[in-house]
């Protein structure tokens, strides 16, 4: 599928590819965006923070107990559309979802 995604700098990039086998925080990794991913993927850490627009919250499942408490220690950072990518899993139903990367 493909999202649209707006960096840090408030660039927007259309037609970015998330592929089937990657968490979107892989997939913005692998598209070059500067996600650090300290811990891995494992929704310890924060670094691969981003927001959502509404529609693809709504969409993009329940945020799990872990990643609940790590929203919890960036709440001045945190929006009610923020989710930790690590934990957003591919969906055909995510297509042109918009995803705008968190604050370092
Ligand atoms: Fe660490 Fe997502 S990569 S919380």
């Amino acid at each position: 599928i493909e999202i649209t995604v707006i960096d840090r700098e408030g660039n927007r990039a259309e037609g970015v590819p998330w592929e089937d086998d990657e968490s979107l925080m892989e997939c913005l990794v692998a598209n070059s965006y500067p996600i650090l991913a300290t811990c891995g993927g494992n929704a310890s850490c924060s670094t691969c923070h981003s927001f959502l627009d509404r529609a693809t919250f709504e969409k993009a499942g329940e945020i799990q107990e872990d990643e609940e408490d790590v929203l919890d220690t960036i709440e001045d950072e945190r929006e009610p559309t923020s989710r930790l990518t690590c934990q957003v899993e591919w969906d055909e139903d995510l297509a042109g979802a918009e995803v705008t990367i968190g604050p370092m």
